[in-house]
């Protein structure tokens, strides 16, 4: 592997490249009120990474193209991922950046004439983001919370935040050298029934973070969750919530990314489109600074370059249309507003009044004061169980051990009284809340995990095997 240039050379080059990077485009967008549209992308092989590239440029001009990386080099596996390089380890379903090096990494950035971001999902993403620098991309996704809880089982968050400190530090180094980084931050979590006000802790959480080691852009991102005003309501918290916990900050700019559905998408092509085009009429409703497009091959996996393709064109054919004209509930956007930014403040607030914040953040979610429902990892309790009302909006079915007032309790429980009422059985009632936008319910081999209260048994059964 090439020595990594110092990181003023990689300042310089970054600034000789002559097109705009990812912070100047948000920027842009957030003046003029449009959208940026950008689709994930990633294959191993470099040459087939180089034509994917190029593919989509030539056939949809994504506005910020992507470097989607496989799970090997996100996990630090950098041995597998040579290997599956050299055919010997099955495939990648993604670039491996830091093993193509940044030399390689600085070829993609050469011949894309958009400006390209990272994004992963490492717990530890130093490294990546030192080889992403090096290659002049200034667009980098993740953090310390959201990087782990989601995807791995066996790191405390204490060491995946700290690790993501120094991202952010080299991050800020950038920023006051006068090469802006965007930093975005990954809200979506496990996408599996998220309630907003759990993503949206999270980010600000992180933001907080990153702008503490010199972090000036932060794209704070939302996922669709599927009822249309809590999502807009969502979406127009970010700005207020980021003004009201990044004040003692200056200079913050904080742009808003919606991430189309990201939980179980139809198989059917025109229904997934159907699912596609209504992400992105409410990143439109949303006025979001950037939306991450999903392609009709969402259901089945990693999409081709056409799949890929009609995802950005529906996208933005929906974007294109006249979306001042639609009627929004505004009351009932309202009402979700004041929901989501009081349990916002009721989840963060007692972290972020505390002196070390990684120590709090790390024993909030040993106590589960912080939460994620169905997180992998052994840090998070997963005591939070979430649910739809009948409205089909994210509610919590078991708020575990959030901190939330009796007034939050309260109006959860009303929204859901009835709703889990009909759910006399709990793992039907979820499996369907899951296969919400999907046309095929799962034949019922989860049946055998039993109901409500035969959990620990059922658990007990897989333990012994
Ligand atoms: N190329 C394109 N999309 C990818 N995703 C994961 N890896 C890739 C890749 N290499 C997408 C999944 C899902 C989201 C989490 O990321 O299909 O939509």
């Amino acid at each position: 592997m090439d020595p990594f240039p110092p990181l003023a050379e990689s300042i310089a080059y970054a600034r000789s490249l002559g097109k705009p990077t990812v912070a100047d485009l948000l920027s842009d967008a957030a003046r003029d009120g449009r959208t940026l549209v950008q689709p994930r992308s990633g294959v191993g092989d470099h040459d087939a990474m180089l034509d994917l590239l190029l593919g989509l440029e030539h056939r949809a001009q994504p506005d910020v193209a992507t470097i989607t990386i496989d799970s090997y080099t996100r996990l630090l596996q950098l041995d597998t991922a040579r290997r599956a390089l050299r055919g010997d380890a099955g495939t990648l379903n993604g670039y491996p950046l830091v093993s193509h090096g940044w030399r390689r990494g600085r070829e993609l950035n050469e011949l894309v004439r958009a400006p390209l971001q990272v994004r992963h999902g490492s717990p530890d993403a130093r490294l990546l983001f030192r080889t992403t620098l090096a290659s002049g991309i200034t667009s980098f996704e993740g953090g310390g919370i959201s990087y782990n809880v989601p995807y791995v089982k066996n790191i405390p968050i204490a060491s995946s935040v700290r690790a993501w400190q120094e991202v952010d530090r080299v991050a800020g180094e950038a920023t006051a050298a006068g090469l802006v980084v965007d930093r975005e931050l990954f809200g979506t979590l496990t996408a599996v029934l998220m309630p907003p006000s759990i993503c949206l802790a999270v980010t600000l959480i992180e933001a907080v973070l990153a702008a503490a080691e010199g972090v000036r852009c932060i794209s704070i991102a939302y996922p669709q969750g599927g009822h249309p005003w809590q999502d807009l309501a969502a979406l127009r918290a970010i700005p207020r919530l980021a003004a009201r916990y990044l004040t003692p900050y200056s200079g913050v700019r904080v742009h808003t990314v919606l991430h189309q559905f990201m939980g179980i998408f139809p198989t059917d092509w025109s229904r997934a489109i159907d699912l596609i085009t209504y992400g992105a009429l409410l990143a439109g409703l949303g006025n979001v600074d950037k939306v991450v497009t999903k392609s009709p091959a969402e259901a089945r996996g990693i999409p081709t370059l056409a799949e890929n393709a009609e995802g950005i064109f529906a996208t933005r054919a929906a974007l294109e249309q006249p979306l001042d004209r639609l009627v929004i509930d505004e009351d009932a956007v309202a009402d979700e507003l004041e929901a989501i930014e009081r349990e916002v403040g009721e989840l963060v607030e007692p972290i972020l009044d505390q002196r070390d914040l990684v120590v709090a953040v790390a024993d909030a979610f040993a106590d589960g004061r912080i939460d994620v429902p169905f997180s992998a990892s052994r840090f998070a309790q997963s005591l939070v169980t979430p649910c739809r009302d009948q409205e089909g909006a994210i509610r919590f079915a078991d708020v575990g051990r959030l901190p939330f007032s009796q007034a939050t309790r309260r109006r959860n429980d009303d929204l859901v009284r009835v709703r889990l009422r009909e759910r006399a059985d709990s793992l039907d009632g979820l499996m369907r809340d899951l296969y919400f936008f999907s046309d095929e319910r799962p034949s019922p081999p989860w049946k055998w995990f039993g109901r409500r209260g035969e959990r620990s048994a059922a658990h007990a059964q897989v333990a012994a095997r």
